[in-house]
């Protein structure tokens, strides 16, 4: 979820609409110059006023995806964005301490309206020290190229030789092979951000003022009576324990011959400003040892989510040997407990400990490649450090899959965060150069983290009217949020490994929450196939289907629908058909500029 950005630099629409911001060097200039006087004398000018009051941001939004926002607005972020970094790495430059650093910024943060003052406390406390580190050791590192990767966007553009490169992939051809389907098939089941809050409380506060709500302790700000559901809550909520294990009864009580559990990732809750070590391992360990209890002798295949990091998002490169920056614990965790568990052998160990991914080969024929595609996360500041291929990993899984090519193998790939725009634009770009080539092996991919049901198609790089893969994305197990819970089960060839259909299982929070006492209704929401009444899964059928959804807004509404699972608390929000088609846009992924040509 996008909150993590809005909080360090959004502000305001308002910026949007007052004319009297002409320049935005200008603007940068005189906020800088602004934000100086105000930590040097701590006294509000009436300009600063003035620019605060044009640059605050509403509270109304502080959980809109700054993503969303255009033109001016999205100059004004940026604008933001560089005042800031570029004062205090001045300050840090004539030696503020990191204490004086920390005051300033979470008064800025609360001045501006970011967030509460609890919150803007925690994140930076949590944060500071790291960005600091960063911006001690590399001197060089400007507040644009900081901007830049952040954002990534037109009026934000990073602009830095250092931030672009490449990774050796093997020019080809690609080798022919054998890919007929079989008449057999498999079971998969995908399980995705279940977000397990361990201090969710039921009949608590469903409507708070911080990032995640429905938490103990926050009864004082309910202002507007709106009580925390039982199962879970369509508001900011995550899950309940009660809620995380109903899921996995589910799954186990319903569905027969498993294969494979796909895990992909997000166990930790949204409480971002107050993460610790102790509570994320915890969180993490009881999720597993659930996982275990219920599936026993089923192979999973689990990859780890940004919230598993602490402080959130932050995968740190492995020459950074501090344990208190550094990422170790979490991969020494994992490597451990999926270990431990019998779901993957010893020989994963070395690339989790190197970066949390691994390869395995379930069966003859078939390789599982699991990534931390966390690292491209734009909100992983540790990119700003060390933006190269990070932990390596693009190399390994262009080595990797050169040597499944040759071994005759078909690949699933498993990533938490989808290939799609919040990702390091470099570590797209070669994550889809390495896809495009080896496409023919790599018979699906599946993501989670967006919580919504929805795919990737990508489109072939010499032919760009071809589809050669497709990413699924497993939706989430919980309601964060306005959404219902969901898994999904991959109906795949036992020997292509193709995906053939696929449903998706819910149920209805509100009807769930009406009955409080009872276990929730899980049904099957729908078949892919039936659905959208296609033949079968190949990528010319998707490729039709897509075209469909271009033209047929009935078709395109039930896509919509899925996307937000049915759940009323989106689906009452005013969508038309041109609002309904950025939905379809964002299924297309490719190198060239076909989503640009999207609308
Ligand atoms: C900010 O807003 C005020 C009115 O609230 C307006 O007079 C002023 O021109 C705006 N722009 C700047 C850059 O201060
Ligand atoms: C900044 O420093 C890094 C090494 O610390 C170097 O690789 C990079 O090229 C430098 N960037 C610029 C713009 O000088
Ligand atoms: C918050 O509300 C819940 C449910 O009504 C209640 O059980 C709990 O005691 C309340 N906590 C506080 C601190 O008021
Ligand atoms: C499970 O798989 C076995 C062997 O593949 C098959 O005989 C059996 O009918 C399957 N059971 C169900 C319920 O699909
Ligand atoms: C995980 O929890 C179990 C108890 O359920 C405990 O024995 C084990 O030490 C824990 N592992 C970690 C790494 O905390
Ligand atoms: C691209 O693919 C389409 C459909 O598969 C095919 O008709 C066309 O000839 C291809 N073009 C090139 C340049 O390969
Ligand atoms: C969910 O249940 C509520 C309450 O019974 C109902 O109003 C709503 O239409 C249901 N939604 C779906 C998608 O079935
Ligand atoms: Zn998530
Ligand atoms: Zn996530």
């Amino acid at each position: 979820m996008q909150f993590y950005k809005v909080l360090f630099f959004a502000l305001l629409l308002k910026v949007a609409n007052s004319n009297g911001i002409v320049n935005e060097d200008e603007m940068i200039l005189r906020f800088s110059s602004e934000i100086n006087n105000w930590v040097k004398t701590g006294e509000e000018s009436e300009e600063f006023q003035r620019l605060l009051d044009n640059l605050t941001l509403l509270s109304s939004l502080h959980r809109v995806d700054w993503h969303s926002y255009t033109g001016e607005t999205s100059n004004a972020i940026c604008t933001v964005c560089r005042s800031v970094f570029d004062t205090f790495i001045e300050f840090r430059k004539k030696g503020m301490s990191a204490n004086d650093i920390k005051s300033n910024v979470i008064k800025l943060c609360t001045r501006m309206n970011i967030a509460t003052e609890r919150v803007c406390d925690g994140v930076m406390t949590l944060n500071l020290p790291i960005i600091l580190y960063i911006v001690d050791t590399k001197p060089n590192l400007t507040a644009s190229t900081i901007c830049g990767v952040v954002f990534e966007s037109e009026s934000c553009p990073l602009i830095d030789d250092e931030f672009d490169w490449t990774v050796n992939i093997d020019s080809g051809p690609p080798k022919l092979i054998d890919a007929d389907d079989s008449e057999e098939i498999i079971n998969i089941i995908q399980i995705t951000d279940i977000h397990y809050d361990p201090n969710y409380e039921p009949y608590g506060n469903a409507n708070c003022d911080e990032p995640t709500c429905c938490r103990r302790g926050q009864n004082d700000t309910n202002t507007n009576n709106k009580v925390a559901g039982y199962w879970g809550d369509y508001n900011y909520c995550d899950s309940p324990w009660h809620a995380v294990v109903d899921v996995l009864e589910q799954i186990r009580a319903t569905h027969q011959n498993i294969s494979y559990v796909y895990f992909t990732g997000d166990i930790v809750d949204h409480g971002v400003w107050e993460t610790s070590f102790k509570g994320n391992i915890e969180s993490i360990n009881k999720t597993y040892s659930q996982i275990y209890e219920t599936f026993r002798n089923i192979p999973v295949y689990p990859i780890m989510g940004n919230h598993e990091a602490h402080p959130v998002n932050l995968f740190a490169p492995k020459t950074v040997t501090s344990n208190e920056l550094n990422t170790q614990w979490l991969y020494n965790l994992m490597a451990d407990l999926w270990i431990n568990f019998g779901w993957l052998p010893e020989s994963t160990r070395h690339t989790i400990l190197q970066g949390g991914y691994y390869t395995l080969s379930p069966k003859k024929g078939f390789r599982i490649i699991a990534l931390n595609s966390n690292v491209c996360y734009s909100t992983n500041w540790w990119l700003w450090y060390q933006p190269k291929d990070p932990v390596g990993q693009l190399q390994w899984l262009a080595d990797t899959l050169l040597q499944a090519e040759k071994d005759g193998e078909f690949v699933h790939i498993l990533a938490h965060i989808p290939s799609n725009n919040e990702c390091h634009a470099p570590w797209k770009r070669e994550y889809l150069k390495i896809v495009d080539r080896y496409a023919r092996i790599i018979t699906a991919q599946f993501n989670g983290h967006t919580h919504n049901d929805e795919l990737l198609l990508f489109f072939s790089n010499d032919n760009s009217t071809t589809i050669n893969n497709v990413a699924w994305n497993g939706g989430s197990a919980t309601a964060f949020s306005n959404l219902n819970p969901n898994y999904k089960l991959y109906i795949a060839d036992s020997k292509n490994y193709a995906v053939k259909d696929i449903e998706t299982w819910m149920y209805n929070l509100t009807l769930a929450n009406e009955n409080a006492a009872q276990r929730p209704l899980w049904y099957k929401s729908y078949s892919f196939k039936e659905e959208y009444d296609i033949p079968d899964l190949s990528y010319d059928s998707l490729h039709n289907w897509l075209s469909r959804l271009a033209r047929d807004d009935d078709l395109l509404s039930r896509y919509y629908r899925n996307f937000f699972k049915r759940a009323e608390a989106s689906l009452k929000k005013e969508c038309d058909t041109k609002c309904m088609r950025a939905y379809m846009c964002r299924i297309i992924t490719s190198l060239g500029d076909h989503r640009t040509h999207c609308s």
